[in-house]
């Protein structure tokens, strides 16, 4: 049977072709955004940013095609700090995971051995080893510390692991270990890792800055930087280690050197600023050569709301560069910024994030990238003493250019503009494709939304242009341009100038952001809820550049600490987000201030240099609440104890303010931001009390940071924390629950936060968990703001009300989540009425159409909806809960996430009077499946009562639901099901 199922998904890879992204339309309508015509995306227009199919998981091709089979265990997916062979890393002491594969079920590891050597030849000869783990008894197969000598600079590490693997399941032990149990996988093919520059020592390069006339108001025309250098012989391999102030592009020999965009990213500058690590050995040769570096503003002198406007970091663009060369013969040489180098300015004339770029091509320099280049006329450099100290390694993904769409539309507005529509709010730019005059301009500006007369919309962009000018060279041949150092939100191309009339072939949008593997899919028999899906995953991608943002299209975008706490959990289900999370906690302990606070943007821009700011609740506790999420998602111990000292600091601070009262209430908090308001004179909104939710955050970093505390074994801490806790929870019942369990506040949020955060006795919490129920009963809607919106659909269906859960889900008029959709919205809105029912706008002053905040709902869709939440007990998912709860006129559901140890997959369906779940565990995991609505007996695995079926380690009535265990593999349960 098995051997079939493998050949069918065989022969469906093989008729579907080998991308690695599948094809496909996005789900749902995709009508347009505002008032006006109904359009559809066509079809196979935009990718579906989906994991990796897993078809050919247990075979490998051949050169010839054939399929070669497997063993039966095998491991796969080898993993440094999260990534697959990472260049320029700076942890001394980096993580190793694997995902293992194997037929059968209930698969356990229950040894490893991993060994490392300078490459993989040794590996493969076994000589001359850095390190051999040996056989090490343990199940353990992510975060494995290397444990070799210490490593150096620039060194480069291959390693592989093999694992013995056992039976969970106590039917399979009997059975004698007929195939895979207790034996050795083969080796994992090698993977590798390379070290970048450890001491600021290791640096030869001098910071240059360009010498040219600048006005330091406006943006400048971006500097270009280059040399010309001669090797002496052939290259055996060459590293490029770069940064700068500002932006940068850098070339070799006219090669772009590597696919990242926006380097060196946006990190708390002063205090840590990025390097990146290149293999330019296939970009430089024996001779002459010569390197060219284009710098842009960015966000260290840029234009950022906040601050003096823009030259927040600094008035002056610097680069810092060094090429290192090992020549054949073993012998080194090494390339650096220094006095020698060379400046001028070309045809970028102003770049700025906000306000897009202006580019005269006639200003081109053919060849200033290539050695023989004539820049005697180029201005000189001077050499700056800044710091090397605070350079860092990246831990993050880049940003990279990840997918293109085609628009589908070039309509004409009322006002008689051409405009082209992109069929989706994206982030990233247009690259074009035009013909004309050398002179003649192309002008366009990118804006979200179309207003309700059909015409472009910009006012809520506030003072950012968001506009790209090109002027012509005028070739022979069409002329290609995309910008370089800016990015817009935008759905619609207003084309304000072009030598003739545009054609849909001649714009192709450049989807950017931060490259983090998709990890997660959800679907479900509700096209809208897809869609909602979709809106939610293209939220993130959108505000996933280089740091968690509100909003990629107005004069923000800044890295909001209240809006990337909400969604993180979510955020982590769609994609694998460790990396970029760590590096943005990096950022927010560095800015964080001495006295605890935490900025209410990371990196901080509105109170830099002060020594105070922020501490608003729910949004300076992000640096409590990513963190753990991470932890849990992930098993990232080495994250809580990296940014233990700043999460206790804040939850430090907040006791401090709360003082003898234990009440924090001293600090300016954004409250339960954007909730549902009125202008009803008897009811002007759900308004909750700031002060309460000061309180309930106070509890909720408090109880996570005495988790922590235990998770590191920090036992003092732990009770210290456990008995403020206490405290801080006996002050808010005092002061915000009556004795009938009445909240002062009668929100739909004050009543989520008590229950999700455990901040009510247990007598009064089923009550309390009833008035929620009423008030959305009274109301039929939602009306909580950013604070209330992640958790209120999950209390609901934790206390047995799992009906009206879903009635704020599937409703579909103003407020709620689906209310959007039906104007067309293909991302998260900031507001429920980004666009009121009667087409008009919210107040331009604060609409973003392209908002993550209310997409926190995600985790709901793939941990209740679908049924894939993790045990906390046993983070990443090492034992998984899988739960479904099917309801809202759903006849099916299916999510699957990547985990760290590999898929996992929860499918639901309702069909003739029966219930089918399939579900599928990765080896290594365990998880424990609740069937809901079913009688023990009439349970079914595989067709087979659930006893004889191999793999279910036990089952047990409760209540209503039936619990059953289970080892790795896929199960398929079947029940009658009637419907309640
Ligand atoms: C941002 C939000 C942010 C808020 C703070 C807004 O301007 O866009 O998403 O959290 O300010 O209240």
């Amino acid at each position: 049977m098995r051997t079939i199922g493998v050949w069918l998904a065989v022969l469906s890879f093989l008729a579907h072709g080998h991308g690695l992204c599948m094809g496909g339309s996005s789900s749902g309508g995709s009508d347009q955004e505002g008032p006006g015509t109904k359009e559809k995306a066509a079809p196979d227009r935009i990718k579906v940013w989906q994991p990796a199919q897993e078809d050919l998981r247990m075979q490998e091709r051949a050169a010839g095609g054939a399929i070669v089979p497997q063993p039966a265990v095998r491991v796969q997916d080898l993993r440094c700090e999260y990534k697959t062979d990472p260049m320029g890393i700076d942890v001394l002491r980096p993580r190793l995971s694997w995902r293992i594969e194997a037929s059968g079920r209930a698969v356990t590891q229950s040894a490893y051995q991993v060994r490392a050597a300078g490459g993989p030849n040794d590996l493969a000869n076994e000589e001359g080893l850095l390190w051999d783990s040996g056989k090490v008894s343990s199940e353990q197969s992510i975060h494995v510390e290397y444990g070799g000598p210490d490593l150096r600079s620039r060194q480069v590490v291959s390693w592989q692991v093999r694992v013995w693997v056992g039976s969970q399941d106590a039917k399979r032990t009997r059975l004698g270990d007929p195939d895979n149990h207790g034996n050795a996988s083969p080796w994992s093919r090698p993977a590798s890792w390379a070290m970048g520059l450890l001491s600021p020592s290791d640096w030869k390069a001098q910071w240059i800055e360009p010498i040219l006339k600048e006005d330091p108001k406006v943006s400048n025309p971006c500097p270009m930087l280059r040399k010309a250098f001669m090797l002496k012989g052939p290259v055996r391999s060459a590293r490029a280690y770069v940064t700068c102030h500002g932006l940068y592009e850098i070339q070799i020999n006219g090669q772009r050197v590597g696919d990242q965009v926006f380097t060196p990213g946006w990190t708390a500058y002063d205090k840590r600023l990025q390097y990146q690590s290149y293999d330019v050995t296939g970009l430089v040769r024996a001779g002459d050569n010569a390197v060219g570096a284009t710098l842009g503003d960015g966000w260290f002198r840029g234009r950022l709301m906040g601050g003096p406007g823009r030259n927040l970091y600094g008035n002056t663009l610097a680069l810092l560069a060094q090429i290192e060369v090992t020549y054949e013969d073993a012998t080194c040489d090494v390339i650096v910024t220094d006095a020698t180098w060379k400046a001028a300015t070309g045809p970028i004339l102003a770049s700025d994030i906000y306000d897009g770029e202006t580019y005269d091509a006639r200003l081109e320099t053919q060849g200033w990238t290539q050695p023989g280049f004539d820049d005697s006329g180029w201005s000189g450099v001077k050499v700056a003493g800044y710091s090397k100290d605070v350079l860092v390694a990246p831990v993050g993904p880049p940003v990279r250019c990840i997918e293109e769409i085609r628009p589908i539309k070039i309509l004409k507005t009322p006002a008689g503009q051409t405009v082209v529509d992109m069929g989706q709010n994206m982030v990233g730019w247009i690259r074009v494709k035009v013909k004309g005059p050398a002179g003649a301009e192309v002008v366009l500006q990118h804006v979200e939304v179309l207003d309700k007369t059909g015409n472009v919309y910009v006012a809520n962009l506030r003072t950012a242009k968001q506009t790209d000018r090109y002027t012509l060279k005028g070739s022979d041949g069409p002329e290609v341009f995309e910008p370089h150092f800016t990015f817009h939100g935008f759905r619609y191309v207003a084309v304000q100038a072009w030598p003739g009339e545009p054609s849909l072939d001649d714009l192709t949008g450049v989807v950017i952001h931060s490259d983090i593997t998709p990890t997660g899919t959800f679907e479900c028999s509700n096209p809208m809820l897809n869609q909602l899906q979709h809106n939610i995953q293209w939220g993130q991608k959108g505000n996933f550049l280089d740091v968690p943002t509100d909003c990629p299209q107005r004069n923000e975008r800044l890295g909001w600490t209240g809006d990337a706490q909400v969604f993180a959990r979510t955020a982590c289900f769609n994609a694998d987000v460790a990396g970029f999370y760590t590096k943005w906690l990096a950022d927010l302990a560095a800015d964080q201030k001495a006295n605890g606070a935490v900025p209410h943007v990371i990196p901080d821009v509105l109170s830099r240099g002060q020594a105070t700011g922020g501490a608003s609740a729910g949004w300076a506790d992000a640096a409590v609440v990513v963190p753990w999420t991470v932890y849990l998602c992930y098993g990232d111990r080495r994250i809580l104890e990296r940014e233990y000292p700043s999460m206790k600091a804040w939850v430090d601070y907040m006791a401090g303010r709360a003082g003898e009262r234990g009440l924090w209430t001293q600090d300016y908090t954004y409250g339960d931001w954007l909730a549902f308001a009125t202008n009803r004179s008897d009811y002007p909104g759900a308004t909750t009390d700031k002060d309460l939710i000061c309180q309930a955050y106070f509890a909720r970093s408090t109880d996570l940071v005495q988790r922590t505390a235990a998770v590191l074994g920090k036992t003092e801490d732990a009770r210290r924390y456990a008995d403020l806790l206490k405290r801080i929870k006996a002050v808010f019942q005092r002061e915000f629950v009556t004795s009938n369990g009445r909240l002062v506040s009668n929100t739909q949020t004050a009543y989520a936060l008590a229950l999700a955060f455990d901040l009510l006795p247990d007598s009064q919490r089923p009550a309390a968990a009833k008035r929620l129920a009423q008030d959305v009963d009274r109301f039929k809607h939602i009306t909580t703001g950013f604070l209330g919106t992640p958790v209120i659909c999950q209390v609901l269906s934790d206390y047995g009300y799992l009906d009206q859960a879903y009635m704020l889900l599937n409703r579909k008029d103003y407020p709620s989540w689906l209310y959007p959709i039906t104007r067309g919205a293909t991302t998260i809105w900031e507001r429920w009425d980004g666009i009121k029912p009667d087409g008009s706008f919210q107040d331009e002053g604060m609409n973003s159409f392209n908002h993550y905040a209310y997409g926190a709902i995600g985790q709901w869709l793939y941990a209740v909806v679908a049924g894939i939440e993790l045990d906390p007990q046993q983070p990443a998912y090492r034992h998984v809960l899988v739960q479904p709860q099917p309801g809202g006129g759903l006849s099916s559901a299916v999510a699957s996430l990547d985990s760290m140890y590999g898929r996992i997959r929860s499918a639901w369906q309702i069909k003739d009077g029966r219930m089918q779940i399939d579900v599928a565990i990765p080896p290594n995991t365990t998880a424990a499946v609740t069937l809901p609505h079913v009688q023990e007996g009439t349970v079914t695995e595989g067709g087979q009562p659930l006893s004889k079926s191999e793999g279910v380690t036990s089952s047990t009535q409760k209540g209503e639901a039936v619990v059953v265990r289970i080892g790795s593999g896929s199960y398929r349960f079947g029940y009658p099901w009637s419907e309640k």
